[in-house]
């Protein structure tokens, strides 16, 4: 399938390009950057939520699955949009909010009117203020009491983000018939938002609490989430929302999950998601005793037929180049664009962007996730390229040094160098393909083979190293010209320097 030699690419719509000088990215803005995308040699990009909001989480309360929120645009810039990307041969992977609505689609309106609505049982409504102890991932209590049914609903989320009731056909049939109505506009997958959540236990038991927590920040992880998240039923789910999407588009499913949980996503006999998004990598011991043992750990627990992913940073998440330093940014680059499956580079990272400084009054995002949102810099100018000159953008800019502008101009840019790692994947069969295999070559390295004849070494410390492999040099992250450089079995990496070479033997 496309998806499993591809590189996926996600853009947060509200942060890519603004057309119209309202500073706020938008759909037209998201198919004038085709061309870059192209050029930087992604095969899909996955658009997070623009469909009708209220925005209170900035688009995942959806208000219309099947309209096109006005800040962005209209259905004629989405077909638009569509066709352009395929004229790039980019395929589009659409954000599918299947756990909850906004509190003002039109269908929550209806079942808060009344206790005899119609639709009353679509979502979670129960008796008692609160029914149990269960608490929102964004922290409060899950339960929100409506004083004039007397009852309270459930929401994972905010309380403007009423959740679904799956164990209804009516809702299922509703939701499944959006996938249907997308798909009839030529979109090529999926992204399915907060996949684990979609059933809760049905006797409401309280959710134990968890060993470990003291608060009083984070309070979600005050409880383990045992009887609201990742029920054995949730996998039936999984598979009708597979059955609809089907075998020619991609299904990726946002999933958070220790390893052995999250790879049964894939379905015992792959009937459930192509790609349950593999989050490991973020929050990873960044040494490579640790990320070996993860990769090991991942690649041992795949089922047959299934197929990997990795990701190094999101709308969710802080930045890759925050968390692990401007000194470890490129060889993270290196590491995720030579595992084996299917990678997915959130916008800006290619740039090595890291999180912006937002001041207190700038604040939007109702979960503190706004410094990994900032606009795309695409120049130094005014409006960077983004917006217009003298407009404020919805979230600030970051490091003012940093642009695509910039970048284009530098041949060892980070920007050049996933230009150049995504060529090599697709040059041959080893990067894109390749069994991965942990190579012993010294503390400071982590090293593997891939396919073949292609090993990684990459030094994931800010001192020398030294990584024991042999081969020739094919690219390395400072692009600065050692290529061709023959290793005869000891590489001598500069800090954060990583490297990937070609042996002539099956022997790394
Ligand atoms: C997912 C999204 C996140 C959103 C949440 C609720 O985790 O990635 O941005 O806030 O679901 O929809
Ligand atoms: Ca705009």
């Amino acid at each position: 399938m496309w998806w499993e030699r591809g590189v996926v690419y996600e853009i947060y719509p509200r942060s890519f390009q603004d057309t119209n000088g309202d500073g706020v990215g938008d759909l037209r803005g998201v198919a004038d950057r085709l061309p870059y995308l192209e050029r930087l040699g992604v095969d899909a990009i996955w658009l997070t939520p623009f469909f009708a909001s209220p925005m209170r989480d900035f688009g995942y309360d959806i208000s219309d699955h099947c309209a096109i929120d006005p800040s962005f645009g209209t259905m004629e810039d989405f077909d638009a949009l569509v066709a352009a990307a395929h004229g790039h041969g980019i395929k589009v992977v659409l954000d599918f909010v299947p756990n909850h609505t906004s509190d003002l689609h039109p269908w929550f309106q209806e079942s808060r009117s009344s206790r005899e609505s119609p639709k009353r049982d679509w979502y979670l409504w129960r008796d008692g203020d609160p029914p149990n102890n269960w608490i929102a991932v964004f922290g409060g209590r899950a339960w929100e009491w409506d004083e004039a049914t007397g009852q309270s609903y459930y929401h994972a989320y905010l309380p403007e983000q009423p959740d679904l009731n799956w164990r209804n056909p009516e809702v299922r049939e509703a939701m499944l018939a959006v996938l249907r109505f997308w798909k009839g506009r030529g979109v090529d997958g999926f992204r399915v938002d907060a996949m684990r959540q979609v059933l809760k236990d049905l006797s409401l038991r309280d959710n134990p609490p968890a060993a470990g927590w003291e608060g009083p920040d984070d309070v979600y992880r005050a409880l383990v989430p045992e009887f609201t998240t990742d029920l054995d039923e949730v996998q039936e789910v999984v598979a009708a929302i597979r059955a609809e999407i089907g075998d020619e588009h991609l299904f990726m499913a946002e999933v958070t999950a220790p390893i052995e949980r999250l790879v049964r996503y894939y379905g015992a006999a792959g009937e459930g998601a192509h790609l349950p998004f593999n989050f490991h990598l973020i929050g990873v011991e960044w040494t490579p005793a640790a990320i070996a043992a993860l990769v090991e750990r991942y690649e041992a627990a795949l089922p047959d037929g299934a197929w990997p992913n990795w990701v190094l940073g999101n709308h969710d998440q802080p930045r890759v180049a925050s968390r692990v330093g401007p000194g470890q940014a490129r060889a993270a680059a290196m590491l995720l664009l030579t595992l084996r499956g299917t990678p997915t580079i959130y916008y800006g990272d290619e740039l090595g962007l890291e999180d912006a400084e937002v001041p207190p009054e700038r604040v939007v995002d109702p979960d503190g996730r706004d410094p990994e949102r900032s606009p795309m810099p695409w120049t130094g100018a005014p409006g960077r390229g983004f917006t217009a000159d003298g407009v404020q953008p919805w979230l600030p800019f970051g490091d003012a040094a940093v642009s695509v502008e910039a970048q284009e101009a530098d041949p060892r840019s980070m920007l050049a160098l996933h230009r150049r790692l995504l060529a090599l994947r697709r040059s041959g069969d080893d990067l894109a393909a390749g069994a991965y295999a942990t190579l012993a070559a010294g503390p400071a390295v982590l090293a593997y083979r891939r396919g073949t004849s292609t090993v990684v070494a990459l030094n994931l410390t800010a001192e020398p190293a030294t990584a024991e492999v042999s081969g020739e040099v094919v690219l390395t992250t400072e692009l600065d010209g050692r290529e061709g450089e023959v290793v005869p079995g000891a590489l001598a990496l500069r800090p954060g320097e990583g490297a990937v070479l070609r042996t002539s033997t099956a022997a790394g």
